[in-house]
């Protein structure tokens, strides 16, 4: 099992399309263990982004990502780093497939809705920055008929 950090950014908030996007990861099989609806801090944007701190994009996004509320989750299951950045899609919401959520309500790359953590150390990271108070873990009776 592994615990990745998902995070509804402030685009997906306010164009109302919070409920739609947890449904795909619970309805997928996912197990929510952590989720609240924050105004994040500078510090804590920037240091969630600070590997792209060199990127021409960094500054906007940072202001982007502060502008609002966002919903931070956290989603357990097999592989869920991968399977949540297959439900997510590709960066630009142009490009990404039909059936992700950026493909199917993004139109751009910096408007892109939604993040999910891209490894296992950056999953590590991000849950420890962003719930620093710990995940509620839990076996959902339903995980029964989930995985054979
Ligand atoms: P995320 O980290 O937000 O889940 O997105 P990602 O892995 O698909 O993309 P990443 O390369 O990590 O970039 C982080 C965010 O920066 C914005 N971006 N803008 N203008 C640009 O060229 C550009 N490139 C990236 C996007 O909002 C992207 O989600
Ligand atoms: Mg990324």
């Amino acid at each position: 099992m592994q615990t990745t950090y998902v995070m509804v950014k402030p685009d997906g908030v306010q164009r109302g399309l919070v409920g739609e996007i947890i449904n795909r990861f619970e309805r997928k099989g996912l197990r929510l263990v952590g989720l609240k609806s924050i105004i994040p801090s500078l510090e804590l944007v920037e240091t969630h982004y600070a590997v792209h701190k060199e990127r021409p994009f960094y500054s906007g996004l940072v202001e982007f990502v502060t502008s609002g509320p966002v919903v931070a989750m956290a989603w357990k299951g097999v592989d869920a780093i991968s399977v949540c950045r297959n439900i997510i899609g590709a960066t630009n919401g142009r490009e990404a497939d039909m059936g992700t959520i950026r493909g199917d309500f993004g139109m751009d790359m910096g408007y892109n809705l939604i993040h999910g953590s891209d490894g296992e150390d950056t999953a590590e990271f991000e849950l420890g920055l962003w719930f620093p108070e710990g995940l509620n873990d839990w076996i959902p009776n339903r995980e029964t008929w989930v995985y054979e």
